[in-house]
């Protein structure tokens, strides 16, 4: 499985020559001016929640590659109302079986405001289970005890987790997350982009070391195989 970084929340995962895109945000992002947006061509996007930092690229996106765009429900239907219909409409704790495999919905701790202030509904994160790989990407959360649920649904190649801590887990939350999620290969995203959530990157990597697991921090543009 190959996973694309694009700055902030925002990557790319290939499985089964599907392009699965998560948390669009890049034009917006001052250090990912290096990424074309024009270029990224998904098969999906999925939506860990309503803010601006994950959806501002969406509509774009969606409206010009015609990919699905999987989100909570409310997200969905605002998605409707700016025009994008190729939407798919999920909730935590449900599953769907897509063409790449299947994705459970499952528990964030953190807020869902869409930009022009329409109520989100609950953000979420995804659980994937395909015939590549599983992994888990946490959306924006707190570090909570639901995560020790993962494991009970999919043994983990990789997760997907948040370190800059503010708004999200700060890196001791995220190795204590690794644990609960039982899974030693980690990609740390949301860091760096704003002054609030800078992470002194060389500390983070030493730190899930010695907790005997491996921090990835791509660079923007970078693609990494994991799995
Ligand atoms: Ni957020
Ligand atoms: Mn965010």
């Amino acid at each position: 499985m190959k996973l694309t970084y694009f700055g902030h929340a925002c990557f790319q995962v290939e499985i089964r020559d599907k392009k699965i895109l998560f948390d669009s945000f890049i034009s917006h992002n001052e250090l990912a001016t290096a990424v074309k947006t024009d270029e990224i061509d998904p098969d999906y996007i999925f939506l860990s929640h309503g803010h601006a930092d994950h959806i501002a690229d969406c509509v774009s996106i969606a409206r010009r590659s015609g990919c699905k765009v999987v989100s909570a429900f409310e997200v969905h239907e605002w998605l409707n109302k700016q025009g994008i219909a190729n939407t798919h409409p999920m909730n935590t704790g449900g599953k769907w079986n897509f063409d790449f495999g299947t994705v459970k919905c499952v528990v964030a701790h953190h807020s869902s405001g869409l930009p022009d202030g329409s109520y989100g509904g609950n953000p979420m994160g995804f659980v994937f289970l395909t015939d590549e790989g599983n992994f888990y990407y946490a959306g924006d959360t707190a570090l909570t005890l639901d995560m020790q649920l993962v494991p009970t649904w999919a043994r983990l190649d990789f997760a997907v987790l948040p370190i800059g801590d503010n708004f999200t887990m700060d890196v001791a939350d995220a190795i204590r997350a690794a644990d609960f999620v039982a899974c030693k290969t980690i990609v740390g995203v949301h860091y760096n982009t704003f002054g609030f959530i800078v992470v002194d990157t060389e500390k983070a990597r030493q730190d899930f070391q010695q907790a005997g697991k491996t921090l990835l921090l791509p660079a923007i543009n970078e693609t990494i195989n994991l799995s």
